[in-house]
């Protein structure tokens, strides 16, 4: 007997994966970024993960930062699988998930070097089969993504339906902020970013620095900035760090964590997608269809704050 031809018994699956998916409900997909490291990212995706699941929502949460995956060591969670297994066939998504603080659903990164961008077209084609074939009601898809315009943080901004920019105060983190929304507005199509405060000392501060953050935006680049609001600098939250523990789970009355249930409310208030684009097969879809990302457009450099930006 002749052996089947291994490239359409993917394509196959992929198909009958998607169908079955079809009538499955929306999924709120948010990308969290930054246009510089260390500014709250990993913190904020997985408080705002925890923060959404304890108010009763199904809520994945996608370690998307390929190069430096932390989200496992934040929550000292010992993954026996990762995405890159999927990838190379050694497991289904579904092995790859551990149940975090309220139920979060995790999905561990590997920390290789590999990017969205240098998977090849059967890779796409798995991830996409991977996610269709998972059979778990998810309202919410976060996920966390390196620093920065490297190609993988503009494919998951681009793919997702919001992005949010984690900002704080220091003047490098708000002209790497405008870099990447320069090169998500212009060169992807990102019309909308919500800009979160993070490390500030109080809300006034936060409307500061997301102040400055508009008034540049919106005067050089066709895109449309809302504010969600600001975290307090915290010591509870460097102390749930030190624990591997979630701040909203293991200190849930402390400033910052009342500040990420604020940041949940809002989430949530943002409602859900309109049809089938909503769904989790089209975020992975719009994922794998992305171009590698071009290099930032060159325009004279506006200033900020104070500072030149690129
Ligand atoms: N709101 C906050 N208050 C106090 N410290 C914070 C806060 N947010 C982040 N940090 C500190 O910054 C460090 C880096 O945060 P992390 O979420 O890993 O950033 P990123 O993912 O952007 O690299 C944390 O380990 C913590 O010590
Ligand atoms: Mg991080």
């Amino acid at each position: 007997m002749s052996k089947p031809q291994m490239a359409a018994l993917p394509i196959l699956d992929q198909a009958a994966g998607l169908r079955s998916l079809k009538a499955a409900q929306p999924v709120r997909v948010i990308a969290v970024t930054s246009g510089k490291g260390g500014v709250g990212k990993t913190n904020v995706s997985v408080n705002l993960a925890v923060a959404l699941a304890q108010t009763g929502k199904q809520v994945m949460l996608l370690d998307g930062d390929l190069g430096l995956a932390n989200i496992d060591v934040m929550l000292g969670l010992q993954p026996s699988y990762n995405l890159a297994h999927v990838l190379d066939g050694k497991c289904t998504l579904e092995d790859t998930i551990m149940t975090g603080p309220a139920g979060v659903m995790i999905v561990p990164a590997s920390s290789g070097k590999r990017h969205m961008a240098e998977l090849n077209s059967l890779q796409h084609a798995g991830l996409v089969q991977a996610f269709s074939e998972l059979n778990r009601p998810i309202d919410v898809l976060i996920v966390d993504t390196a620093a920065g315009i490297a190609d993988s943080v503009i494919t998951f901004s681009q793919a997702s339906q919001e992005v949010i920019v984690v900002v704080t105060g220091d003047p490098t983190s708000l002209t790497d902020a405008y870099a990447l929304i320069k090169v998500l507005n212009r060169d992807h199509g990102v019309e909308r970013v919500q800009v979160l405060a993070n490390m500030v000392r109080d809300a006034s501060e936060a409307q500061s620095v997301y102040d400055s953050l508009r008034r540049v935006a919106e005067r050089f680049l066709d895109v449309t900035l809302s504010f969600i609001g600001g975290i307090p600098s915290d010591d509870w939250l460097k102390r749930a760090v030190r624990r591997q523990r979630a701040v909203v789970e293991a200190y849930p009355n402390c400033p910052a964590s009342e500040a990420f249930r604020q940041l949940a409310r809002r989430a949530d208030s943002w409602g859900m997608p309109n049809g089938a684009r909503g769904n989790l097969e089209f975020f992975v879809e719009r994922l794998v269809q992305q171009p590698a990302a071009n290099s930032p457009t060159g325009a004279s450099a506006p200033r900020l704050a104070g500072v030149a930006v690129p």
